[in-house]
């Protein structure tokens, strides 16, 4: 019989192609699925590749009969339910650093569009306005910025806000004061970041911990005024409470990549805010991370499916 490859989030082709040269493999590709159908389509897979549209809920996984490995192509596993896949002796890995770059630099996107009110002066432009006083920013040089995680990503962007004259604020219960010299971070503590910063970016991974870790209070200690930027994941930040308080202008600005329910929907607040920027989960959409993750991930699916089938030989 043959080993079923699932894959049903997109994925570069590269990583198609490398799954396709394991002997004796079918890869099926079959995106936009609703729950059932995932159930239905994984129950003779021996192995699956997400990206972070499917859920890969304890319920998908009891349907699988065979399967032996989850791939997500990309760093947050927090999808897949990783106590129902352990239970059943499944793998999950992922591709941890193919799309380090992408996500920093749209980090930096983000906070320069919303600095400059790019997004907002564009589309005024567009219906027929010539507005240079309404759209006036505010440099990035000489402001000082939270970095609230400093793994792989966050690293990234304080580097880059040191090339712009930034004064980085590092929180980030791993980072050791001498990585923070290294990088020119300050390491701090939580309370410290929020109450001294003009933008404040998270990158954690979400976690209990880390969930609405930006919530009312911690928003109600922040500089009046102050911007914020989450290009990691949904649920950090109460986009509730960071709602209001763009509507009240304590916050002065907000850049969103990644939000509580994706697609965000018709009717979420953040849509009605004048001064944010919104994008559909675009942090590691570019060609070359997309390569990246999809080769990374699909290596590694290869040699646990070699693995296995010698085990079994
Ligand atoms: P990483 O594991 O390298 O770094 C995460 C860091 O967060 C670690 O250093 C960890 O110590 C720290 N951390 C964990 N809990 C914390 C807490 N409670 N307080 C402070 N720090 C804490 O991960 P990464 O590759 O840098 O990715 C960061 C986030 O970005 C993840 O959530 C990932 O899923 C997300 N991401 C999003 C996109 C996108 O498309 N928008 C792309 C890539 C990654
Ligand atoms: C990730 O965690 O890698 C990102 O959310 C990007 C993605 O889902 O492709």
């Amino acid at each position: 019989m043959a080993t079923k490859i699932l894959v049903t989030d997109d994925i570069s082709q590269a990583g198609i192609d490398i799954l396709s040269g394991l002997e004796g493999a079918e890869v099926v590709v079959r995106t936009n699925l609703a729950p059932d159908e995932v159930k239905e389509a994984i129950a003779d897979a021996d192995a699956l590749v997400v990206r972070s549209q499917t859920r890969v809920t304890r319920d998908v996984i009891e349907s699988a009969k065979k399967l032996k490995v989850i791939g997500r192509a990309g760093v947050g596993v927090d999808n897949i339910d990783l106590e129902a896949a352990t239970r059943r002796g499944i793998l999950v890995i992922n591709a941890p650093d193919g799309n380090t770059i992408a996500a920093a630099e749209h980090t930096f996107a983000m906070m320069i569009s919303l600095a400059r009110h790019i997004p907002a002066a564009h589309r005024d432009l567009l219906q027929g306005n010539w507005n240079r006083k309404k759209w006036i920013g505010v440099e990035l040089r000489g402001k000082t910025l939270a970095v609230l995680g400093m793994g792989r990503i966050g690293t990234e962007v304080a580097k880059r806000a040191k090339a712009f004259g930034m004064t980085v604020l590092g929180y980030d219960p791993f980072l050791t004061e001498e990585r923070a010299q290294s990088l020119g971070v300050k390491r701090c503590d939580l309370d410290t970041a929020i109450r001294e910063a003009d933008f404040i970016t998270v990158h954690t991974p979400l976690t209990k911990e880390t969930h609405h870790m930006i919530d009312a209070g911690r928003i109600a200690q922040m500089k009046e005024g102050v911007r914020i930027i989450n290009c990691a994941r949904g649920g950090i930040i109460d986009e509730v409470a960071l709602a209001e308080a763009l509507e009240t202008g304590r916050v002065a600005g907000a850049a969103i990549d990644v939000f509580e329910e994706e697609p965000l929907p018709m009717d979420h607040p953040l849509r009605r805010c004048a001064n944010v920027v919104l994008t559909p989960h675009l942090g590691a959409s570019t060609v070359e991370a997309q390569e990246n993750v999809a080769i990374q991930v699909a290596e590694e699916i290869v040699q646990v499916l070699r693995d296995d089938t010698f085990e079994h030989a």
